[in-house]
């Protein structure tokens, strides 16, 4: 397991406020030094191991419940109960974790008789007046520990409160990878055997980095976050409730379970526009498409990495269908004669953490109707604009590119702006691009117009107006009737520094 969880825990006491609240969100029991238990106040004991040990409770009243309830920590313990010396004993039982005994009390001294079996070991005594019982104790079927797995890889833990003395309850939870703990006290190092000489049973024993198991104590807090559990391994979580009046600590509600690595896909609709924040996922996120019963059109998945390259892969069942490949800035993957009602995986991986900081997510849409509803223009294979150095003058540059793919008319922009591409890239981001532009107003000059594309014949554009010996970022972009807009690379142009002598 991990330090981070311990880190959480020394900042949470150490910012604590009171006294009374540090000393309980890491509960201590003191020894108890008299052999007279108290009725409804938990009480802590030290035994070795095979050697007897006396307390008595005097019982005023008659005829009334009287629970008492032995719980060993790290061994089983022997009791017995004898009423005013009778020698016959009332009960003899071995408690392996807690153990409940009800009574009707009768007039008198009663004697415990307690004893370890395997080996020294801390135990607590409660007894209970209440009229039914240890109302604590009750429902426990019915109480819940939820767990629900969130993005970044951390697992939310949360549960309602006591119904018992919901202000005078405050938790402690046991995470362990090995098993579940009947006991608080019989989890990890809490209340180890010490020698005699120790009063104070085990307060400094905060948890250290990669024990089993975990112990993390909320206060009143009723939900944890618990940060960066391992993967395919089984956790068991015990959650104890401490009662501040009376010290009865009690298992309050359990669960299990195992965090697999195995992406859950999400499901991606036809048509939709779907934006995933891979930062959030740890850079991996899987979609699934599950393709119409009467389409019969080519699966047509479109990938717009909001910054980094990311690698995509095209899967049905357990098949690759398309390769894992990388994409940067737009790309497209076309899946010919999709089965109809086929579901389609569509896996997507940051390349590596360098391009998981550049990007903010990916945008996806995928489809298998007709190419005339996508909003998206498809670019030409290699989507570069070129500039064309032999015409370039001190203060104009022309330059080409290929049209958008298909015979349909598409409006074209073309942007100039003064500056040099930051570190080279040359891939835009498309996400976000039409209020990017939409916002941007320094640029030299904008030239639009719808354009009924020669397929294979390059437009043209000559941009004039320039100042002499100036760098310039050339960026154009291609957008269907009612769609959305996608940029080309961008191209990183120049002037002459010199005008040619008329
Ligand atoms: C509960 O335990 C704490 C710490 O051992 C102790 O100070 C307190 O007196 C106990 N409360 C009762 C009611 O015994
Ligand atoms: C445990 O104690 C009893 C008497 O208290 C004694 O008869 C017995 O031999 C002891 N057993 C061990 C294993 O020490
Ligand atoms: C136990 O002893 C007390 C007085 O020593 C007496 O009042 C009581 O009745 C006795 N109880 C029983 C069940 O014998
Ligand atoms: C265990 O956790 C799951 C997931 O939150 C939940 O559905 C289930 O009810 C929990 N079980 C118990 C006993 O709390
Ligand atoms: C307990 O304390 C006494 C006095 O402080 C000391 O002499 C003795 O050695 C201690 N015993 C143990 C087991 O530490």
């Amino acid at each position: 397991m991990k330090c981070v969880l311990v880190v959480v825990l020394l900042l949470s006491i150490g910012s604590g406020g009171s006294r009374r609240r540090e000393r309980m969100l890491w509960p201590t029991y003191d020894l108890f030094s008299s052999d007279e238990i108290p009725s409804d106040v938990q009480i802590t004991t030290f035994l070795k191991k095979n050697e007897s040990k006396s307390f008595v409770y005097h019982s005023l009243k008659e005829n009334l419940q009287l629970s008492a309830i032995v719980t060993g920590c790290s061994s089983r313990v022997d009791w017995k109960i004898t009423l005013n010396d009778s020698g016959s004993a009332l009960t003899e039982k071995t408690s392996e974790g807690m153990q409940i005994l009800g009574l009707r009390s009768q007039l008198g001294t009663y004697n415990f008789l307690l004893r370890a079996i395997d080996e020294d070991t801390y135990a607590h005594v409660y007894i209970s007046t209440e009229s039914d019982g240890p109302e604590a104790l009750k429902g426990r079927e019915n109480r819940k520990l939820l767990l629900r797995r969130q993005r970044n890889n951390r697992l939310a833990i949360k549960w309602d409160p006591s119904l018992v003395d919901p202000q005078g309850t405050e938790y402690c939870l046991v995470i362990s990878s090995l098993k579940h703990h009947e006991t608080f006290c019989g989890a990890g190092n809490l209340l180890k055997p010490e020698p005699e000489n120790r009063t104070n049973a085990a307060s400094e024993n905060l948890p250290k980095c990669d024990v089993d198991p975990m112990i993390i104590c909320t206060g009143k807090k009723t939900h944890y976050a618990f940060l960066k559990p391992q993967q395919n391994l089984r956790y068991y979580f015990d959650l104890f409730a401490i009662n501040l009046q009376t010290n009865f600590t009690y298992l309050f509600a359990s669960n299990t379970t195992m965090l697999s690595n195995k992406l859950k896909p999400a499901s991606l609709k036809d048509g939709k526009l779907t934006f995933v924040n891979l930062k959030e996922m740890d850079g991996k996120a899987v979609f699934r498409f599950k393709v119409g019963r009467k389409s019969h059109d080519d699966l047509e998945v479109y990938v717009m990495p909001c910054g980094g390259a990311v690698d995509v892969q095209v899967t049905k069942r357990h098949e690759v269908i398309e390769t894992r490949r990388t994409i940067e800035g737009f790309g497209k993957i076309s899946v010919k004669n999709p089965q109809s009602g086929a579901r389609y995986n569509i896996k997507i991986f940051s390349t590596n953490g360098e391009e998981l900081r550049r990007t903010s997510g990916i945008e996806l849409y995928a489809t298998s109707r007709k190419k005339s509803f996508i909003p998206l223009p498809d670019l030409p294979n290699k989507p570069i604009v070129k500039e064309y150095v032999s015409l370039r003058s001190c203060d104009s540059v022309t330059v080409g590119w290929l049209p958008s793919p298909g015979q349909k008319t598409s409006h074209y922009c073309l942007v100039i702006k003064e500056g040099k591409l930051r570190y080279g890239f040359k891939q835009t981001n498309q996400c976000g691009l039409e209020n990017r532009l939409k916002k941007s107003t320094d640029f030299a000059a904008k030239y639009c117009k719808d354009i009924k594309p020669i397929e294979g014949k390059v437009i043209t554009q000559k941009i004039g107006q320039l100042k002499p010996g100036r760098s310039y970022i050339v960026q154009v972009t291609v957008k269907k009737h009612r769609g959305k807009t996608i940029s080309y690379d961008l191209l990183q142009a120049q002037t002459k520094s010199k005008c040619d002598p008329k």
